[in-house]
């Protein structure tokens, strides 16, 4: 009974966050009062505030990258019948900015003002974490401050001090290594660690199901990550408006790239890499469940990435035998984000090659 009115509480809380406009200013003043209480001693309340800091956040966020998704996709009509100047781009520009300003209002109100904004880079660095560790730690909840350091950990490999933290809590009676998570971890990471598993054991079935699962997931999570780079403070502003412009362009682009960097974890990859190992995994376990058709395209596909690739080329001539010349299409979402990947690295190399040249400035660390 105890458990059941519980839940109902869960649900009743969740309901209300759904319907309203979720505060910038909310999770900062969370956060604050966590890291208040966390100077002052007082343990259950910094889980309470921090936790709450947390799940505010995570709706916000999504929120927030959702606005942004659908306003880059939608289909925008255009009043402009010709090609005049830049007058369709400017067009574009503007009925996005609408979009998107009318869509974060509506979702997230407190998310243009300034003031706020700070928040958002010491959430995304996971800073919670730090201090909830050693909040639970002081409760006694051991299990649940081995996740909470191995989180941050996850987020700051280097930082040595939570690393002998992460390595204190496992060595604790109480902990079961096993338990330990990252509390933030992508879908893609564990989709990837089962298709691995599975490909280990022989099975093929359920090694092409994570697999497939884990490109899918990797897409979006990584599209959520591009669109989170639209936030960019500090831009330096030129009064030539085009290189205002392009300073902000440049910034943007190279935090897309980052995105690649950001997911690629310990024993995870991300990116090219990533999507070509899956593909090999794929080939091979599409052969074994005799789906030939779907062994050509994850060769195909994976040759569109690294053409020379030795064994792939051995590999097609070996599936040339079970299947016709028309079964080594290439995947579109594949091509897609390899298209759009090789773009960017070419604008920004354009960037860096202008910018030495001292034809304008852009920011240092580009
Ligand atoms: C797949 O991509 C490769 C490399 O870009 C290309 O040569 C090939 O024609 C493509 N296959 C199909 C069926 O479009």
């Amino acid at each position: 009974m105890k458990l059941l009115i519980r839940e109902i509480i869960i649900v009743l809380l969740s309901l209300i966050v759904i319907n309203e406009s979720v505060k910038l200013s909310a999770v900062k003043n969370k956060y604050h009062k966590g890291v208040k209480a966390y100077t002052d001693e007082r343990w259950t309340e910094c889980i309470a505030q921090f936790e709450e800091s947390i799940s505010l956040y995570r709706v916000y966020r999504k929120r927030i990258i959702n606005c942004r998704l659908k306003c880059n996709r939608n289909q925008y009509n255009s009043e402009i019948q010709n090609n005049i100047e830049d007058l369709k781009i400017y067009e574009l520009l503007l009925k996005k900015t609408v979009c998107l300003k009318q869509c974060i209002g509506s979702v997230a109100d407190t998310h243009l003002q300034e003031e706020f904004q700070d928040i958002i880079p010491i959430m995304s660095a996971r800073k919670p974490f730090e201090y909830l560790h050693v909040c639970y730690f002081q409760m006694n909840a051991l299990p649940k401050a081995a996740s909470a350091a191995y989180t941050f950990h996850f987020g700051h490999p280097d930082d040595i001090t939570m690393l002998n933290n992460v390595k204190y809590y496992s060595q604790q009676p109480e902990v079961d290594v096993n338990e330990i998570e990252d509390l933030l971890i992508e879908n893609f990471m564990i989709y990837y660690k089962n298709g691995k598993d599975a490909y280990n054991k022989n099975d093929w079935e359920k090694t092409i199901t994570n697999f497939e699962e884990a490109i899918k997931d990797y897409f979006s999570v990584e599209n959520n990550c591009r669109a989170e780079c639209e936030l960019q403070p500090d831009q330096q502003i030129s009064s030539e408006f085009f290189i205002t412009i392009a300073n902000n362009i440049a910034s943007l682009l190279h935090c897309q790239q980052q995105c690649q960097d950001i997911l690629k974890k310990f024993s995870y990859q991300s990116g090219i890499e990533f999507l070509t190992d899956v593909l090999d995994y794929l080939q091979i376990s599409y052969y074994y469940t005799k789906d030939y058709e779907g062994a050509a395209e994850a060769v195909s596909t994976y040759m569109v990435m690294i053409p020379d690739a030795e064994d792939m080329i051995e590999n097609k001539k070996f599936y040339s035998s079970f299947v016709d010349k028309e079964a080594f299409v290439n995947r579109s979402d594949i091509v897609y984000y390899f298209k759009r990947d090789t773009y960017e690295k070419m604008i920004l190399n354009l960037f860096h090659k202008d910018s030495d040249e001292g034809s304008f400035k852009i920011k240092d660390e580009l």
